[in-house]
């Protein structure tokens, strides 16, 4: 008798501990193969949003680095801004060496100190970070340090109005792997690359077909057009354009090239802004054809992007280092899917 109860006992000890195990391993994988993270931003009271755009930009304040720091202070009051993203090469000239690299307060806390710009900043990772301590941007640390900082390797922001797929494209470009003789990357997040990209592709395909938001804007370092220094990105024409075009992007914005520049993608309509001008810039190198018809704007200095959008309108404004309007462009979202 007591050895039968024994037996039934420890059996459905058994079981239960295999339900233990199964659940586990369940919630292991689902975040093994978690969906992107998502963060939420409200829009206005009146339902429109406004943000600013930035790349390429932590040199201790140089190059002008507090220059366009101060312009975009002025700019976030008067358009009273949501947040600011910024396009990645966030701190030069080789990312930061830890969480307690200096360079983050220095490059990052006592340049952008307007009221304005006390807001969320969101932020992917560009070439230049993976060549320090990617991880080290990552890290929630740094948030005890500056409340304001960010950094995801590939993320998604909803804000009501308009969503935003943030994308870690540095480890889709394959000349990081083969010209490994100059820099070293820190491809520690990255252990199968095939496999990274593919899911990566594949959660923001996933994504964007489910994204009801009215305007879908993709955030990524590396142009997939450009007439600057670097053109094109090969890799994102490829692998990343066909996804956006099929499921109505409106706004793809990059950093990398040190420019102000706006391209028309004239298949589908998507706007390609580059604004990776925060710092270094005056490179003075064109790729040819930035006379086509497509290329909107071409700037080889420094400024930043400021973007407004309501329910039925986006508006898109460049910015010089003394706060000049370069570049202002309206386009009604009615239109949009008719372009
Ligand atoms: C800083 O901006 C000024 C004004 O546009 C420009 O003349 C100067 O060359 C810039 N400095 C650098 C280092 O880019
Ligand atoms: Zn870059």
């Amino acid at each position: 008798m007591a050895v039968n109860f024994n037996n039934k006992f420890s059996m459905a000890l058994s079981s239960l501990n295999l339900l233990i195990t199964i659940a586990i391993v369940c919630l292991v994988s689902r975040t093994a193969f978690a969906e992107l993270e998502r963060f939420e931003e409200p829009a206005k009271g009146d339902g429109s949003l406004s943000f600013l755009v930035v790349g390429d930009w932590g040199r201790r304040g140089t190059y002008n680095q507090s220059d366009v720091a101060l312009q975009m202070g002025k700019v976030g009051e008067k358009l009273d801004i949501n947040f600011v993203i910024s396009t990645g090469d966030n701190f030069y000239d080789n990312g930061l060496t830890g969480t307690n690299d200096p360079n983050f307060e220095e490059s990052f806390t006592k340049v952008y100190t307007a009221k304005s710009l006390q807001k969320q900043w969101y932020s992917v990772l560009g070439n230049h970070d993976y060549r320090g301590d990617a991880e080290a941007q990552l890290n929630p640390i740094l948030r005890k340090i500056d409340s304001r900082w960010l950094c995801l390797r590939s993320f998604i922001l909803n804000a009501e109005i308009a969503e935003f797929f943030f994308v870690d494209t540095t480890p889709m470009v394959d000349m990081y792997f083969t010209t490994t003789k100059d820099h070293t990357y820190d491809w520690r997040g990255i252990t199968s690359r095939q496999k990274y990209i593919s899911e990566l592709l594949k959660d923001v395909e996933k994504a964007l077909m489910e994204s009801n938001a009215k305007w879908k804007i993709v955030v990524g370092h590396h142009a997939i057009r450009s007439v600057g220094h670097h053109g094109d990105t090969q890799e994102l024409v490829r692998q990343l354009l066909p996804i956006l075009q099929a499921n109505n992007l409106d706004l793809y914005m990059n950093g990398h090239d040190h420019c102000l520049e706006h391209i028309t993608d004239t298949e589908s309509g998507i706007q390609f802004l580059t604004s990776g001008a925060g710092s270094k810039a005056w490179r003075g190198d064109l790729q040819t054809g930035s006379n086509r018809d497509d290329v909107k704007f071409f700037y080889d200095g420094q400024g930043f992007m400021s973007v407004q959008l309501t329910e039925t309108n986006a508006e898109i404004t460049f910015y010089d280092v003394v706060g000049n309007i370069l570049h202002k462009w309206k386009v009604p979202k009615e239109l949009r899917s008719a372009m």
